[in-house]
């Protein structure tokens, strides 16, 4: 039977060779001799990093490698082989409807190759343009095709989504030069202002604006490549800035779960350059900005407080617990995560939050990640 497993390095010597042995057989019909050995020939030196950037699967029977596929977050389908003596069992099905259905970018791409265009065209995909590659001096044709996801409705984000989101959300500094798709773009700016409107506050989703993050204070922060970010913020008020951390964390997990990266920015940017860009009326305080676009990595895991110092009291049920575990995911100022949950004797739940910068946004951003872990049924917050 074909089992279908996520990517392990040690795979990579045996993907390597399946490519090149099936470009060089499978696509015989469709590509001549030059055209296939200068697509075989192709570098595959970073594979390794590509892959475990990806979310990539491989199809192996009795442990035999049958075939692979990788996505990249925002839809991007980069490799889909199968082993020559493999094909037409339905692997390649397999594998990109497993991949489709994990993938929550609204969009999916992909460049097939002739070869592979009836099968796309199949599964729903359609030409968008026709390409052309050079590898190793030789001009090879394929296609640029695309489906929508139909999962990447707001409604249809699924708790489940939004706590994987948590759990591989990381800050992203670093951005690579691509414009948000256009179904990502309006799904945030429609959750924007429904965030806005819920919470009483100032949110505007900026597109393609280079000032805010051009200038030295981004520099210092390490950021480069942010063109689009979130402003929040709103009119003075006792709740302002929680009301911006849990809102404006609404939108990181949604951006995340739609394949895109953040970082929320208390600091290091031009609030001047964003108020102005944002066109925030007098009177409409900015409290932090939220970076938004395709990291040129994932980020990575930052070392955290183990949730038992994130709560207190003894004998805690299952979905407390559950909450503070997601809590501790929460992106906090300077990871200071300076924050703590207990369980009342009337079953309410308190938040309380440390002295010190940005705690009250901190204190937002980790209260909408305990409603997410403990399940909003389960609880009310204390007053
Ligand atoms: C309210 C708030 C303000 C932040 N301000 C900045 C900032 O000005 N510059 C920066 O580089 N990162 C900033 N961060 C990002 C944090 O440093 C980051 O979330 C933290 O180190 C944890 O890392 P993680 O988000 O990858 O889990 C801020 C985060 C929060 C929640």
């Amino acid at each position: 039977m074909v089992k279908i497993r996520k990517y392990r390095p040690e795979d990579l010597g045996g993907m390597a060779a399946l490519f090149r042995e099936t470009v060089r057989t499978v696509c015989a019909n469709d590509y001549s001799e030059k055209e296939r050995e200068a697509w075989a020939s192709a570098d595959t030196s970073g594979w390794d990093a590509s892959f475990r950037a990806h979310d990539t699967l491989v199809a192996e029977e009795e442990g035999i490698l049958v075939g692979f596929a990788d996505m990249a977050e925002d839809g991007y389908l980069d490799r889909l082989y199968v082993h020559k003596d493999h094909q037409r069992r339905g692997i390649a099905s397999a594998l990109c409807g497993a991949l489709e259905e994990r993938c929550r970018a609204p969009v999916f791409t992909v460049h097939a190759s002739k070869t592979a265009r009836p099968f796309f065209e199949k599964r729903g995909y359609a030409v968008a343009e026709e390409r052309t590659v050079v590898r190793k001096e030789v001009t090879l044709v394929n296609y640029k095709m695309e489906k929508s996801n139909e999962k990447s409705t707001l409604a249809e984000f699924a708790r489940e989504d939004l706590l994987r989101a948590a759990e591989e959300r990381h800050s992203v500094r670093r951005y690579a030069d691509r414009a948000v798709a256009e179904d990502a773009a309006s799904l945030l700016s429609a959750e924007a202002e429904k965030c806005a409107a819920e919470g009483g506050i100032c949110i505007r989703l900026l597109l393609g604006e280079e000032k805010a993050f051009g200038g030295l204070m981004a520099h210092y922060g390490k950021f480069s490549g942010v063109r689009n970010y979130f402003l929040l913020g709103g009119k003075k008020s006792a709740d302002l800035e929680e009301k911006v951390g849990y809102f404006g964390e609404r939108l990181v997990l949604l951006a995340q779960a739609l394949g895109l990266n953040t970082c929320w920015v208390a600091l290091t940017f031009s609030k001047k350059a964003a108020k102005k860009a944002a066109g925030f009326a007098k009177g409409e305080k900015s409290v932090c900005a939220i970076a938004l676009g395709y990291g040129e990595t994932r980020g990575v895991p930052h070392r955290g407080k183990p949730p038992e110092e994130l709560c207190r009291g003894k004998n805690l049920p299952e979905w407390f617990l559950r909450g503070v575990g997601c809590a501790a995911n929460a992106p906090t100022a300077m990871n200071q995560q300076k924050f703590s949950f207990s369980l009342k004797d009337d079953g309410s739940v308190s938040a309380e939050r440390g002295r010190g910068f940005y705690t009250a946004v901190d204190l937002g951003i980790a209260k909408y990640h305990f409603e997410l872990g403990a399940g909003q049924e389960n609880f009310t917050w204390s007053k």
